[in-house]
């Protein structure tokens, strides 16, 4: 593929990733991604906006094969899927300088061993002329690493934020023309990635709020030629209030919780509540976070094994605590054989989460009339909550 004119004298130079199926040895990829570097040549310097993940560096060297001269490597974020290869773009150009900030410096010093005097450490609001072309470049820390910057493209009011607004999406349109499939692949990667920096985040869309932007160009997936979509995309995930649902990760091991989570999830719906079950036997973890991106309430199901929770629930809920979503509510209900300590295990695993505890509904054995009807008053408890916090 040829390289790809966003602008005059910018180009898309980046390598799309159609196989990769997990990141960080952690999230699942089920469309794949890409890694977007951007050329950007003035009338007197030029610069190279972020590189690409190490297993595709021959794709950016081969469209810097024609390319005599780079004069600065800007690195927005110092993740080896943007950063990684850097150190061979300096050595191609031994007269280029990396550009990031003084912490973006540190840690690719550190993870990539570049030598410290390859670089330029810029301040916020810092700008750097090419020549007819000058960047911008604005501190956005913990977007996702606390050393993240976006920089902006005055003359083309192009910005290009990295991760911020990226999806995980491998295809060949440069930009988006699905909006449907990017936002859902944007919302998996907030969800991820970006929620348990809300707080940051509000003040970084607000930040953006002063700038004319005609592109949003991120690191990963589509390019927003309307960048409205994906801002108030993410105006809503972080501002927006929860919503009228109830999040259910569970896990059975002989039919007990199953049984009562089924009966549980038409208890709920039948009071005009959303539910999203997640059986964490089978389920994508993505779809979890993206489900928790709106719900008002999670109750997580459980069976007992070895005196405490599942471990994949125990997972669970170890990833709801660390991604902090915004949930009010949050209870317990499962099964035990001879007793255990699930509940209190379980409530000591998400300090993070700022959500009032509701009266779990642990039993013994399989659930008994009196067992379902306590899982009617927990959907009656919800569906009131839910009522006078405004999500129904
Ligand atoms: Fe796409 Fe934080 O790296």
């Amino acid at each position: 593929m040829k390289a790809r004119q966003i602008k005059t004298n910018v180009y898309w130079v980046g390598a799309i990733d159609w196989d990769r199926r997990l990141f960080d040895a952690l999230i699942p990829l089920p469309d794949g991604t890409s890694y977007n570097a951007y050329l950007v040549q003035g009338s007197q310097k030029v610069a190279l906006i972020d590189t690409v993940d190490p297993s595709t560096t021959d794709v950016l060297m081969a469209y810097l094969e024609n390319v005599p001269v780079i004069d600065y490597v800007i690195a927005n974020h110092a993740e080896q899927d943007h950063a990684g290869s850097i150190p061979q773009v300096l050595e191609k150009y031994p007269n280029a300088k990396a550009v990031t900030t003084p912490k973006g410096r540190d840690l690719l010093v550190a993870l990539l061993l570049i030598p410290e005097d390859r670089f330029i450490t810029v301040s916020d609001g810092e700008t750097l002329s090419l020549g007819d072309k000058t960047l911008e470049f604005i501190h956005a820390p913990w977007v996702h690493w606390p050393e993240t910057m976006l920089t902006y493209l005055r003359e083309d009011k192009i910005l290009f934020p990295c991760d911020f607004f990226g999806s995980h999406l491998a295809t060949t349109d440069l930009y988006v023309t699905n909006e449907g499939q990017v936002y859902e692949a944007a919302k998996r990667y907030f969800a991820e990635i970006m929620m348990p920096f809300r707080t940051s985040i509000e003040k970084h869309l607000e930040k953006l709020n002063s700038y004319k932007i005609d592109v949003i160009a991120p690191s990963h997936g589509p390019l927003y030629d309307k960048p409205s979509f994906i801002l108030e995309a993410y105006r809503s995930w972080v501002f927006g209030p929860p919503k009228n649902i109830v999040v259910l990760p569970y896990i059975s091991m002989h039919g007990s919780t199953q049984k009562m989570l089924e009966y549980f999830v038409g208890a709920l719906a039948d009071r005009g509540i959303t539910v999203k079950q997640f059986n964490l036997a089978v389920t994508d973890i993505g779809k979890l976070a993206m489900a928790l991106v709106d719900a008002t309430t999670m109750v997580i199901g459980t069976p007992t094994v070895l005196v405490g929770p599942h471990p994949n629930v125990a997972y669970a809920a170890f990833l709801a605590n660390a991604l902090r979503p915004k949930l009010h509510f949050i209870s317990i209900i499962g099964s035990y054989g001879w007793g255990g300590k699930a509940v209190e295990q379980l409530t000591g695993m998400i300090p993070n989460l700022k959500a009032e505890v509701l009266a779990p509904v642990l039993i013994k054995g399989f659930p008994r009339k009196e067992d379902f009807e306590a899982l009617d008053n927990l959907a009656s408890t919800i569906a009131k909550k839910h009522k006078e916090s405004g999500s129904a």
